[in-house]
C-alpha cells in the first residue's frame, strides 16, 4: 500500500442537536478514504454534502461518532495526540478575516509557531521562509486588514506552513475571492505541492480548480459519490448534474463539438488541452488539402 497520511475507516459524524430536540440525522456517512502523501485531491460537492465536516474531522476539530480516522496512523480521537495532529494537518478556511489574528502580518504568521512553543530564531526562519512559500515576504510588515482577499488568505496559508505541515486541506480558501486572488492562492497551493511535497486536499464548488488534480472526489449526502482522475469524474456529466455540479466549462463544450461531429479526442478539461486539439485537426487538414 502506498504511504497514506489521512486514512478514514467507516467514519460517519453527525451534529448534536439542542436540548429536547430530535437528533440531527448523519451528515457523514461510513466514509472510507485513503490519502496519499504528496498527493493533489479536490474534493467538490453541493452545498451541505458533508465537506467541511470531512474537513474538521481530518484534523481532530471534530472527532467521528463512529469509525475511525488517522493521520499518519495517529487515531484523532486520542486526545493526547491531538497536538501532533494539527501540525501534521493544517486546516485553512474559507473566510481569511477569521483567520487572522495579528495586526502585522509576520506576527499572524508567527502566532501559529508561537503556540508550539518553537524558539525565538527558529520562529524568524520560519515565518520569513512561509512568506516566501506564499509570495507575501515583501509585505511581512504590513496590516493585514488592508491586504486584498487573495493576500490575506495566503497570509493565513503562510502561517499555516511556519508549523511545517505535511498535508494541508483548504475549505473553498477561494470562495470568497476575485478571480486575481482565486487565481493567487490556486497557484500558491499548487506551488507548495510541487515544490515542497506538502499534500493537498482543496475543497471546492469551482469545477475549473479540480481539472489538474490527481484525485477528485464528489460528495454527496455525507458520502463518497465518485472518486477518479479528473478525466474519469467529468465524463460523468450526468451524476454530477443530478447533484446539483456541472462540469467544467471547456470540458461541457468539447463535449458538444463531439456529439456535433467534431474529432476531439474525449476527456478534454482545459482550455490549453482544447486548443492543441483543434490545432492539430486543424494541421491534419491542412495535410489532407495539399
Ligand atoms: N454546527 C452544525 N450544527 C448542526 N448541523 C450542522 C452544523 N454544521 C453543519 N451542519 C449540517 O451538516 C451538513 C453538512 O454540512 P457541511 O459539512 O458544512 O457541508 P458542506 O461543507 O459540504 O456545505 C449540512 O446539512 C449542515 O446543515
Ligand atoms: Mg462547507
Amino acid at each position: 500500500m502506498q504511504d497514506v497520511i489521512l486514512d478514514f475507516r467507516d467514519v460517519s459524524f453527525r451534529y448534536e442537536a439542542d436540548e429536547d430536540e430530535t437528533p440531527l440525522p448523519l451528515c457523514v456517512k461510513h466514509v472510507n478514504l485513503q490519502i496519499e502523501k504528496g498527493s493533489f485531491t479536490v474534493i467538490l460537492g453541493h452545498n451541505g454534502s458533508g465537506k467541511s465536516t470531512l474537513a474538521k474531522l481530518s484534523n481532530s476539530i471534530l472527532v467521528p461518532e463512529s469509525g475511525k480516522v488517522f493521520v499518519n496512523g495517529m487515531d484523532t480521537a486520542d486526545e493526547d495526540l491531538s497536538y501532533d495532529i494539527r501540525r501534521t494537518v493544517g486546516v485553512v478556511f474559507q473566510n481569511p478575516d477569521n483567520q487572522i489574528v495579528a495586526s502585522v502580518v509576520e506576527e499572524d504568521v508567527a502566532f501559529g509557531p508561537e503556540n508550539l512553543g518553537v524558539p525565538p530564531e527558529e520562529i524568524r526562519k520560519r515565518v520569513d521562509d512561509a512568506l516566501k512559500a506564499v509570495g507575501m515576504y515583501e509585505y511581512r510588515g504590513h496590516a493585514p486588514h488592508k491586504l486584498s482577499g487573495g493576500q490575506k488568505q495566503r497570509v493565513a496559508i503562510a502561517g499555516m506552513i511556519a508549523m511545517l505541515p505535511e498535508c494541508l486541506v483548504l475549505d473553498e480558501p477561494t470562495a470568497m475571492l476575485d478571480p486575481q486572488g482565486r487565481r493567487e492562492v490556486l497557484d500558491t497551493i499548487r506551488r507548495l505541492n510541487r515544490e515542497r511535497g506538502i499534500t493537498i486536499v482543496l475543497i471546492t464548488h469551482f469545477m475549473e480548480e479540480a481539472v489538474d488534480a490527481d484525485r477528485v472526489l464528489v460528495m454527496d449526502d455525507g458520502e463518497i459519490l465518485l472518486d477518479g482522475t479528473p478525466q474519469a469524474v467529468f465524463r460523468e456529466a450526468q451524476t454530477l448534474r443530478r447533484v446539483g455540479l456541472e462540469i467544467p466549462k471547456v470540458a461541457q463544450l468539447s463535449a458538444d463539438l463531439r456529439e456535433y461531429g467534431v474529432p476531439l479526442p474525449p476527456d478534454i478539461l482545459t482550455a490549453h488541452a482544447l486548443s492543441d486539439a483543434i490545432y492539430s485537426l486543424l494541421g491534419e487538414r491542412n495535410h489532407a488539402d495539399s
